[in-house]
């Protein structure tokens, strides 16, 4: 993709990466739109980086999905880059009594979401590029977070489809999988020991820039070109017998 004169939504866009990519996004000469469900986190955003626009919004509703999309034909018929960043990451276990709810909901952000969403928004004549945020744990995952893990693998493999599928409308398809790194994910304070989210954004950036489909950097660069053998004892180190 070209990396200057887009205009850009990307959910989740208040916090975290989505944050640190609507960010860099503007400093290269971008028009970025963020959604999210906290005013608060949005407007902070703004106090930010004031060329931002934003939209408040639930993406677990499907409703909610076609009114943003409706939003954007209206207000930013010109949208060209659809970046699906908005998740979440449930710390649970399968006897919890709530397990089911969440699991739905986080299936609901992390899956309906992304899935809805691309097929709403290449119905927009300037669409070229759609970017989904994966993770490395789409290739081994930890089970105390384990719906999160296979969310993102579902993700992982819808991409590649949709990479295959939109050839023909000439949009690209392009995979972003982050390592760990320090945002509120799962919770504030749960990613601490991660390093800072800048990190990823420069080795995204160096990607974009060479036109890399699937961009991975540390942790998660390892996890997708590892064989059978080294994810099995990835696997056994992330999940020990207590
Ligand atoms: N941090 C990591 O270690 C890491 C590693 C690999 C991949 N990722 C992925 O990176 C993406 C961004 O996560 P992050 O680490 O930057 O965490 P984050 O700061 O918590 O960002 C998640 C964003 O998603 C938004 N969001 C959550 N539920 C939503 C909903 N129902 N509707 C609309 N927006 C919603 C949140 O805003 P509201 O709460 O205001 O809605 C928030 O701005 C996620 O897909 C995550 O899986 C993160």
């Amino acid at each position: 993709m070209k990396l200057s004169n887009n205009k850009i939504l990307i959910t989740g866009g208040a916090t975290g990466i989505g944050f640190g990519l609507a960010e860099r996004f503007i400093r290269e000469n971008n028009q970025v739109i963020i959604c999210g469900r906290r005013e608060s986190a949005l407007q902070e955003a703004a106090k930010k980086l004031p060329s931002l626009h934003v939209k408040t919004c639930d993406l677990t509703v499907a409703a909610y999905r076609e009114e943003l999309y409706n939003w954007i034909s209206v207000h930013h018929p010109d949208l060209n880059v659809l970046i699906n960043n908005a998740g979440v990451q449930q710390h649970m276990s399968i006897s919890d009594p709530d397990f089911l709810a969440r699991t739905l909901e986080e299936i609901a952000i992390n899956n309906e979401a992304p899935v809805h969403l691309s097929s709403l928004f290449i119905n927009l004549p300037s669409l070229k590029t759609i970017i989904n945020v994966t993770s490395g744990l789409a290739f081994v995952p930890i089970a105390r977070i384990p719906v999160y893990c296979a969310s993102k693998a579902f993700l992982h493999s819808y991409t590649l489809s949709l990479r295959h599928l939109l050839k023909p409308k000439n949009i690209e398809v392009i995979e972003l999988i982050p390592p760990a790194l320090n945002t509120d994910l799962g919770g504030k304070g749960l990613h601490n020991y991660a390093p800072p989210v800048s990190e990823f954004i420069d080795a995204a950036f160096i990607g974009l820039r060479q036109g890399e489909s699937e961009i991975s950097s540390g942790f998660s660069d390892t996890m997708k070109n590892a064989g059978p053998e080294e994810l099995k004892k990835v696997f056994n180190r992330m999940n020990p017998v207590s």
